[in-house]
């Protein structure tokens, strides 16, 4: 692992276990196998637990740069790294509850109950059938009126908050996948968390926006939510290539310094294919590049909340 101040970034090579499929009767295919099983050994160790529950939220107004990708396989990683997680939808496409293989039809059980209908958390919440101590609360298409329902209900902004906080449950770590706005849904999960993981696509564009989101998150910082913090930044869909991926990192990295994680998620069909398998792509192809950078976003989140625990513990 690179320090994440050297830009040195660490991507994660291709591994796909399509490469490796019973042929170990070659000397390169041994040595492909054990290389394998020894990238699987050293990412099944369990991570530190947090001593009180983590909520962060994966925002960033802009559409597509891989936040319900990073929520989902983060949500994945971290579960299947010894810690329970609950991932919320917080977006009215659903993408995650698809991503997460959890059901969410219109007028379900889901999000919206308990934002809007004061439905405690822990009777919408739905387990994942693949991956124990994971769970996630849906989102359905009726949380797309909730923007407009929630600026004439009382406490607007801490609806989310207050669902989170009468939260039955043993989770580690709650995570929320925002939608690609800055409206009262993304506002309502700013107050709710304590850090904020923003995804940055490696293309032209990132940065555009940025200034914006990271001035909402200082002003809800000033007025709603003193706690919150951008814990981490996230380069996705990296392409080692590219001198444009390089440039867009170098410029993230001169901005946010060492907030940027030093594993950037490399560009991977495997990762875009999962979805639709209803699939994180650590169980999907596990031995993906794409699996192996969120495992190694996953250990860097996980050391950094084991970090500040110390530092509260120590103060
Ligand atoms: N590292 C990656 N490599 C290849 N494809 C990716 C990667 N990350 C995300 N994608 C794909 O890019 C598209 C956008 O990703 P994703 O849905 O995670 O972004 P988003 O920020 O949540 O989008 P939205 O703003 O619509 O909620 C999806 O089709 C996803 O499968
Ligand atoms: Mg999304």
């Amino acid at each position: 692992m690179t320090g994440p101040s050297t830009l040195q970034l660490d991507v994660s090579r291709e591994t796909g276990t399509d490469a490796f499929v019973d042929s170990s009767d070659t000397p390169i295919a041994a040595a492909a196998a054990a290389a394998l099983r020894a990238v699987q050994q050293h990412h099944s160790e369990p991570f530190p637990l947090p001593s009180e529950r983590q909520v962060l939220c994966v925002a960033n107004q802009k559409g597509g740069v891989g936040k319900t990708t990073t929520a989902v396989n983060l949500a994945a990683a971290l579960a299947l790294r010894g810690a329970e997680v609950v991932c919320i939808d917080l977006d009215p496409q659903g993408n995650a509850s698809t991503g997460l293989g959890v059901e969410h039809p219109p007028g379900g059980p889901s999000v919206y109950d308990a934002l809007i209908g004061g439905c405690p958390l822990q009777d919408v919440v739905v387990a994942s059938a693949e991956i124990p101590g994971l769970a996630c609360v849906p989102a359905t298409l009726d949380l797309a009126g909730a923007e407009i329902e929630l600026v004439a209900m009382p406490d607007r902004e801490f609806r989310l908050r207050a669902a989170i906080e009468g939260f039955e449950s043993s989770a580690h770590y709650v995570i929320i996948d925002c939608p690609p706005s800055l409206g009262l849904l993304t506002l309502n999960a700013l107050c709710a968390a304590r850090e904020v993981l923003i995804p940055i696509q490696c293309e032209y564009y990132a940065l555009e926006g940025l200034g914006q989101l990271v001035s909402t998150i200082e002003r809800v910082r000033a007025h709603l939510n003193p706690a919150l913090d951008i814990g981490a930044i996230a380069l996705t869909m990296f392409d080692g290539r590219t001198r444009l991926s390089e440039q867009v990192a170098q410029e993230v990295q001169s901005h946010f310094g060492p907030r940027v994680l030093s594993t950037a998620v490399p560009r991977s069909v495997r990762l875009a294919e999962a979805p639709s398998y209803g699939r994180p792509v650590l169980t999907y192809d596990p031995a993906s590049r794409g699996s192996i950078a969120y495992v190694e976003v996953a250990r860097e989140l996980a050391a950094r909340c084991a970090r500040n625990d110390s530092r509260s513990e120590e103060s």
